[in-house]
């Protein structure tokens, strides 16, 4: 893997020409209460460096005669690390991490400006921690005052983001391994629990042996956090509970995916609690199914990001009039956003090291981003009959029948030369499939 880490830092170089890039680790891990969570990398900085400790700042100077990649660490500390963990320490993160240069932390503000005086920019991306921000805005102050002297230095900063999320945005054939492994573990945990839902069971039971799964196949654990919901539990996109006694006659959407070596996974999958679908279950069900495969269809590359997104739109919506839930020409239904009130969230995000990963969708209005090999984006319709919807002035009342039941399915796509892999093709949606 440094090798990867190494080609990824040269490419964000040659793209920086005499900038220089300081990349911040995430701030140490949440406490509370004195109880230390579990710590996780910042992902652009993991990106880059694949070091995983926090207080740590990497620095990429394409211009300099001699370091062009330098690390700022922890050092070393026993009684520190008997509490928090271990160190990799500056001398051992030369060899480890491949740094032209490794400076204790403490060092930051010392050595630093020796790789920004010859810069013509800083790319810095302003994050959370402001007190970091306002220490990067200090030295490039002191730079600023200081450039008449010498005639060189940073005249902007610019953000990162641009330029380097347009490269975690297509995949190289290590983080597909990667995410392939992250899709595989989620597959297992979601047929898993297919096989042990049963009414009477507690929504937390299922929960328990999906993670169980993630860990137990080397996974870090959830990607996100856990969503089974039973009965109309379903209607809530973001429902986390996880604590109800599933019934007979309900449906179970479980929305579980998995991180491995810092990837993840994204599964939905929605089936009968007992053993059979309701006829209204089974006519909703089949309609988002429909979507969900038109959809995926349209991930080719060429395409527009967005026609899956509009492709399953139209697809509910006609569904939704052919059941009379909605009424009305289906171009109108469509642009007037009638579908909303069933059908409120987006159909996919882009998927890599963050669930909801960094990347463009657009390029301005009406400039879609183009798909093109190498990306991975989710593709994830659904249908909900929230209780209490109350529908436009111009549409029918939604008959009780209906009401209660969610229904997603989500898969990861990866956009290949020719078409497109379904990542998570193991885990079965076909109606038939999912009755038992
Ligand atoms: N589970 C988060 C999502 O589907 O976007
Ligand atoms: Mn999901
Ligand atoms: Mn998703």
């Amino acid at each position: 893997m440094q090798t990867e880490y190494r080609l990824r830092r040269e490419a964000l170089m040659s793209k920086i020409g005499n900038g220089t890039a300081i990349f911040r680790s995430a701030p140490m891990a949440v406490m509370h209460n004195d109880v230390e969570y579990t710590y996780r990398q910042d992902s652009d900085f993991f990106y880059l460096t694949g070091f995983n400790e926090p207080e740590a700042v990497a620095v990429l100077a394409p211009h300099h005669p001699e370091h062009r990649f330098i690390l700022f660490v922890q050092p070393k500390d026993r009684d520190q690390e008997i509490w928090t963990g271990y160190r990799c320490g500056v001398d051992a993160a030369k060899e480890l991490y491949g740094a032209d240069a490794v400076y204790p932390i403490a060092e930051l503000d010392e050595k630093l400006p020796q790789y920004l005086e010859k810069a013509d920019r800083i790319y810095y991306r302003l994050g959370r921690d402001r007190t970091f921000n306002e220490k990067i805005l200090q030295h490039w102050q002191i730079l600023m005052r200081t450039y008449p002297k010498r005639g060189t230095g940073p005249i902007a900063i610019e953000d990162t983001s641009p330029v380097l999320h347009s490269m975690r945005l297509i995949k190289s054939e290590a983080e597909l391994l990667l995410m392939q492994t992250a899709a595989d573990i989620a597959t297992e945990a979601h047929n898993h629990a297919m096989g042990m839902t049963a009414p009477g069971r507690y929504e937390y039971e299922i929960q328990a042996e999906m993670e169980r799964i993630f860990r137990l196949r080397g996974g870090m654990g959830p990607a996100y956090p856990s969503i089974v919901a039973s009965g109309n539990n379903a209607c809530i996109l973001h429902y986390i509970e996880n604590n109800r006694q599933m019934q007979d006659n309900e449906l179970l959407l479980i929305d579980a995916g998995c991180a491995y070596g810092y990837y993840n996974s994204d599964i939905t999958r929605t089936f009968p609690v007992g053993s059979k679908f309701t006829p209204e279950q089974k006519a909703l069900y089949e309609i988002v199914l429909a979507a969900q495969k038109q959809a995926i269809a349209q991930i080719q590359p060429g395409n527009p990001y967005n026609l899956a997104h509009d492709t399953a739109v139209r697809v509910l919506t006609e569904g939704l009039v052919e059941l009379g839930i909605l009424k009305g020409d289906i171009d109108e239904l469509i642009e007037s956003e009638k579908y909303k009130p069933f059908y409120m969230h987006r159909t996919g995000h882009w998927l890599g090291l963050d669930v909801h990963d960094v990347g463009v969708y657009q390029h301005g209005e009406d400039k879609p981003q183009i798909l093109q090999p190498g990306q991975v984006l989710t593709v994830e319709p659904g249908l909900y009959i929230v209780p209490g919807t109350q529908p436009a002035e111009d549409q029918p009342e939604v008959d009780p029948r209906w009401v209660g039941i969610g229904i997603r399915i989500e898969d990861d796509v990866l956009v290949t030369d020719t078409g497109n892999q379904v990542l998570t093709a193991g885990v079965p949606k076909e109606v038939a499939d999912m009755e038992r």
